[in-house]
């Protein structure tokens, strides 16, 4: 007894002393204001006072603690509807005296007074301030004169007509990141606002500014520059050397203003530094061809990617990419594009990335990617989105074998297509990971379109309008297959043999469809139940709610008693068909390879009175060992003939048969010297009739003999 109360005591002891230790090395997380709380992030410690309806900045209690950031903002998007949002409209002075802290953040506050002595006492610390003014007042330079040690400043919502030579931006030596946003009336930038000033300057947002110009030369004076974004401006026009001597900029950023034309020496002298353009959301047109030939004149030798999204490329010249051998992206989002043509692509030998979603894309060339041999991602969505004329896309299958084991991701939702074109394309992409067939009015999935598929994760068929596919449909994806979302279909049921053994299903959505809960669900709901042993949510992803018997009609399927789920006569589980050949390679080791069966087809050659020619078609043979033919009369069945056929035919005449009969023939397989009882086809076939010259030939020589 002694022993284990002494035990305990020592156990208590060290547990206080790692108490004590703990503490000492690491502080807790505790906010200097009692209006805020504090977070952790990486070990790090954030005062977050978001949306705690604050008028002022509250008073801070004195601390050691060492804080990353204290935050005002807000996580709504819109704050004048909230009214948890703070609304602080001053910065007093002293306002942080004494904080330890790395970073400032007043975005959302609709600031109107900033005194002069706001940020004295917290100098030394703050490295990154955010302020948000109400759009009329300037914001007070004068208050961060003394913030030498800055090195991000984000000024949005100011009111200010000039940035002239004489600024503030002397003082801040240390800056790296500057950020004006929504400058109202800014309507000029004097050329020497930052010259000698932000002599570390990487990045610089210019955006949302009323400039009626691109300010060419005050940009210019920053050499240092990284990263440009001139963004959401009025501006129309660029000029030729625009960016010259900018010998460190890899990304430009002129989305969202009103570009219409681009002098072909713009890019003069960046055009072998930048790695990213984006030239989204501008009037850029393809009209005429002199109007991308700022792309193509110019070799873009580390470019890797272009965006190019919601302009007007109606009409294409041949290869306006052409010399940008390192692209991987591009973007052409909403182009109004009308096709992907032979030469679109062209050069474009890394590509990795093509977006094309939203187009009016009705033809793909057979060419149209050969020249990306390195393709990983197609985005093909909604072609007609806002298309008055409905064509479907021409896909030939042909246009894919250039790109069929590097493509990862296909998209192709939402469109009119050649539903026999799109199958054919998708057996080919054997690499596929991820595939998106949502809403192009599929209403079957082919026998075996996926059995050489290895990689295939992710699958989206919903709002077609699939009727019922079985075990043969979604065969060869057992060990990959993720998600599948067969939502708003018109299914009724699901035979239990087409997931069996996957291992890998977890997303099934099942929502939308003409459920009917009887005994052929049962494994559904056994699926179910086991699933929510581990992810408890299971059930709100798969909803798969009862239509028919009546009785069940509206309820989720895993809501109802297991032995509601009834069929008349009685079920009878029964063993699914294995379509797999397992071989046994007795190498070193002896391992057994299941391998998936081949896909073979019988069919009519020929028709003639007394005979009927067959072939078939079969896509791996290294397994087959022979084949039964078997025909049967089916107007007297117990007229049936049986014939082995060695490995190597591919057609075969059945002679001797009757006029004008019907008969039924069969071709099985045998693999490794088994017939398969998986692999049969057959056709139903009637012979010709002895047409009338014949028969009158034969009355002549009855009546006569
Ligand atoms: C913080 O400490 C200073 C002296 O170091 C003192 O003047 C001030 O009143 C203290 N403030 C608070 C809120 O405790
Ligand atoms: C926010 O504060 C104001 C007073 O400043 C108060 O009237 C209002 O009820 C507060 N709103 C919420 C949601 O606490
Ligand atoms: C704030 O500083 C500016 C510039 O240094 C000065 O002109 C102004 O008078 C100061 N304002 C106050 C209230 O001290
Ligand atoms: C800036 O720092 C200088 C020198 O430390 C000091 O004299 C001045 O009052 C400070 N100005 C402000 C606005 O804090
Ligand atoms: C800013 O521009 C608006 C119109 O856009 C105008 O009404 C206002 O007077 C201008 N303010 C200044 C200070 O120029
Ligand atoms: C334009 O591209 C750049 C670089 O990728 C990116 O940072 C920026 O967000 C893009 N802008 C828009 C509006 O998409
Ligand atoms: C940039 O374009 C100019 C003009 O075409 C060319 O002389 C220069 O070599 C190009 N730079 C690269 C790296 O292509
Ligand atoms: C290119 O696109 C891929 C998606 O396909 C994306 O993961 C990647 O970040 C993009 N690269 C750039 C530089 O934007
Ligand atoms: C589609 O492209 C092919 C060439 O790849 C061309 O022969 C055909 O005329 C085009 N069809 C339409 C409708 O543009
Ligand atoms: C659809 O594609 C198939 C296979 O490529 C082709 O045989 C057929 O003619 C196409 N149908 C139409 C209407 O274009
Ligand atoms: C699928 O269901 C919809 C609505 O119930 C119906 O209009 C459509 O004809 C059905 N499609 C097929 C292929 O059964
Ligand atoms: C035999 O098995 C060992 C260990 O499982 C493996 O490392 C080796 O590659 C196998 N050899 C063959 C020929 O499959």
């Amino acid at each position: 007894m002694e022993n284990i109360k002494r035990r305990l005591c020592g156990a208590i002891v060290t547990l206080i002393i790692c108490i004590i230790i703990y503490s000492e090395a690491q502080p807790n997380c505790i906010s200097p204001a009692k209006q805020c709380g504090c977070e952790q992030r990486d070990n790090k410690f954030i005062i977050n006072c978001r949306d705690k309806n604050l008028t002022q900045i509250p008073i801070f209690d004195n601390t050691s603690i060492q804080y990353e950031e204290l935050t005002f903002s807000s996580s709504y998007p819109d704050t004048s509807k909230c009214s948890v949002c703070n609304r602080i409209t001053s910065i007093p002075p002293r306002a942080f005296v004494n904080l330890n802290v790395k970073r400032i953040d007043l975005t959302k506050n609709a600031l109107t007074y900033i005194s002069n002595d706001s940020f004295a006492g917290v100098e030394p610390y703050l490295k990154e301030l955010l302020l948000e003014g109400n759009e009329a007042k300037e914001p007070n330079y004068a208050a961060l004169k003394n913030l030498t040690g800055l090195t991000k400043l984000h000024l949005e919502k100011f009111q200010q007509t000039t940035l002239n030579s004489n600024n503030i931006f002397e003082y801040l030596q240390n800056l790296e990141f500057l950020k004006l946003k929504t400058l109202k009336n800014l309507s000029f930038i004097d050329s020497a606002a930052f010259q000698n000033k932000v002599r570390k300057l990487k990045t610089l947002w210019l955006d949302d500014l009323p400039l009626k110009k691109y300010p060419v030369k005050a940009v210019l004076n920053i050499p240092s520059l990284q990263e440009l974004h001139f963004i959401n401006s009025p501006v129309t026009e660029l000029y030729s050397m625009s960016f010259k001597d900018l010998d460190n900029l890899n990304v430009l950023d002129l989305s969202n203003n009103d570009i219409d034309s681009i002098d072909d020496n713009t890019f003069e002298g960046v055009n072998d530094t930048l790695l990213s353009l984006n030239l989204s959301d501008n009037n850029l047109r393809f009209k005429t061809r002199e109007t991308l030939s700022f792309l193509s004149s110019k070799s873009w030798t580390k470019l890797e990617e272009l965006r190019l999204s919601y302009n007007k490329f109606d009409a294409l010249p041949n290869g306006p990419f052409r010399t940008m051998s390192n692209l991987r992206n591009l973007t052409l989002e909403s182009c109004q594009l009308p096709s992907i043509s032979s030469g679109l692509l062209q050069g474009l030998q890394n590509l990795h990335t093509l977006e094309v979603s939203q187009n009016r894309i009705t033809n793909i060339s057979i060419d149209a990617f050969v020249h990306t041999p390195q393709l990983k991602v197609l985005n093909l969505d909604q072609q007609n989105k806002d298309f008055i004329k409905r064509l479907a896309i021409n896909f030939p299958a042909e246009a894919v074998k250039s790109i069929r084991t590097s493509l990862t991701h296909l998209h192709l939702e939402q469109n009119l297509v050649n539903v026999s074109q799109i199958w054919e394309i998708i057996e080919l992409l054997t690499n596929l990971e991820k595939l998106k067939l949502r809403s192009i009015n599929l209403v079957t999935i082919p026998d075996f379109v996926f059995r050489y598929h290895t990689q295939l994760q992710d699958l989206d068929l919903s709002e077609n309008q699939i009727t019922s596919f079985d075990q043969k449909s979604f065969h060869g994806l057992k060990d990959t297959l993720n998600s599948l979302t067969l939502s708003n279909n018109n299914l009724t049921t699901i035979d239990e043999c087409v997931f069996k053994n996957f291992s890998k299903l977890n997303y099934l959505y099942l929502t939308g469809n003409m459920w009917n809960c009887d005994c052929h669900l049962l494994w559904l709901y056994d699926w179910i139940k086991n699933k929510m042993l581990t992810h408890p949510y299971i059930e709100y992803m798969v909803e798969c709610v009862c239509q028919s018997p009546p009785r069940l009609s509206e309820k989720y399927i895993q809501d109802v008693n297991r032995s509601d789920l009834s069929c008349i006569p009685v079920y009878i589980p029964y063993r699914c068909p294995d379509y797999y050949i397992t071989t046994t390679i007795t190498t070193t080791n002896s391992t057994t390879t299941p391998k998936p069966l081949p896909v073979f087809r019988i069919f009519i050659a020929e028709v003639m009175i007394f005979s009927i020619n067959v072939f078939w078609t079969i896509d791996d043979k290294s397994d087959v060992t022979g084949y039964v033919l078997s025909i049967v009369d089916l107007q007297n069945t117990s007229r049936k003939s049986l014939t082995n056929l060695h490995r190597d035919n591919t057609r075969f005449k059945l002679k001797g048969l009757q006029p004008q009969r019907t008969y039924n023939i069969c071709l099985q397989v045998e693999l490794n010297n088994i017939l398969n009882q998986n692999l049969i086809s057959c056709v139903t076939q009637s012979t010709k009739s002895v047409p009338a010259f014949e028969l009158f030939k034969k009355t002549i020589s009855d009546t006569y003999i």
